[in-house]
């Protein structure tokens, strides 16, 4: 039995930018998805279970096994089909079971993390000894299928881990030191697909907007590199304005935001596709502390977070 682990992930500043060539800075919370890979003894099938979502597949491996992936899970299939294409290697006997600890479609990579701990899951059953490059490729294959056209920042953050600055596929790690997060779940999920379709569809101003965000990832960079974590607060402040007007808040959005202004944050904003998902607030420990316990009066869920300097990793084997 192996057991993998991949992280989720914040986007700091840049979101939707990043899908059209703009950088952005990711963040992996040390919040985890978990695949377990085991071996059954049943020659003919693999077995696929996702327990806290009640899913439990005999996958027939005599028969298509396409068909016997709900669309919903489809991108696990079309992982599982091009890695037995590229290596012929097939899944009688084994067991995968998977669970994350992040809130789902709540912006925090829950999908580009749970893909990327059953890729390596399966790098590591099969030991195909693959690259830290080729398991993000396989991770922006099954996340392509999930949100339709992504930057690629989810699956590379959750596959490297710490900070990096992102764009068009390429990406530098920046070197951060460990510093609070408070990231709130706004109440309501979202389809990051059909959000980044939307967007590009009703907005004639995007360029203009993504302009302006292109200058806070700069800014940004300059920000962390200097440990100035007040400017950094401001710069979130500025980069929610800007996805505000392109439609993308919402009003519990604006509340936890107001809430975290209120009480001595540095600043906050949404995080990663918006419409829904969470909210990150950055501050001292302290105020984060009380923000959190005013948040959860108002009903929101929310959790004090860390940067985790790992990416996908072997939890045991
Ligand atoms: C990433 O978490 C959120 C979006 O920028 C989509 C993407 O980059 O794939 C909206």
């Amino acid at each position: 039995m192996i057991t993998v682990s991949a992280p989720g992930k914040c986007i700091l500043f840049g979101e939707h930018a990043v899908v059209y060539g703009y950088p952005a800075i990711a963040i992996a919370l040390n919040i985890r998805s978990y695949c377990i890979i085991e071996e059954t003894n049943n020659e003919n099938a693999a077995q696929f279970s996702i327990p806290d979502l009640g899913v439990d597949l005999n996958i027939n491996l005599t028969k298509e096994m396409n068909s016997q992936f709900p669309v919903k899970y489809q991108q696990f299939y079309q992982g599982m089909n091009a890695m037995s294409e590229k290596y012929g290697i097939t899944f009688e006997k084994v067991r995968f079971r998977l669970r994350s600890d992040l809130w789902i479609g709540a912006g925090l990579g829950s999908s580009a993390s749970i893909s990327i701990a059953f890729i390596q899951a399966i790098n590591k059953w099969f030991s195909l000894n693959l690259t830290a490059e080729e398991i993000n490729a396989y991770g922006f294959l099954m996340e392509k299928i999930v949100h339709g056209t992504p930057s690629g920042i989810d699956n590379t953050i959750c596959s490297v881990g710490g900070a990096i600055l992102f764009q068009k596929n390429s990406w530098n790690k920046l070197t951060l030191p460990k510093f609070p997060i408070l990231v709130t779940y706004s109440g309501k999920s979202h389809q990051t697909e059909s959000v980044i379709v939307t967007l590009g569809k009703n907005q004639d101003n995007l360029e203009k907007s993504f302009k302006k965000i292109k200058k806070i990832v700069e800014e940004g960079v300059h920000a962390l590199n200097g440990r100035d974590f007040e400017q950094l607060g401001e710069l979130c402040t500025k980069n929610q304005e800007i996805l505000a007007k392109l439609g993308l808040s919402t009003p519990n959005i604006d509340q936890i935001i107001t809430i975290s202004k209120n009480n001595g944050a540095y600043g906050a904003k949404l995080t990663g596709a918006g419409a829904g998902g969470s909210v990150i607030t950055l501050g001292k420990q302290k105020n984060l502390q009380k923000i959190q316990r005013l948040l959860q009066k108002k009903g929101y869920l929310s959790k004090i977070c860390y940067m985790d300097f790992n990416g996908v990793k072997i939890n045991s084997r």
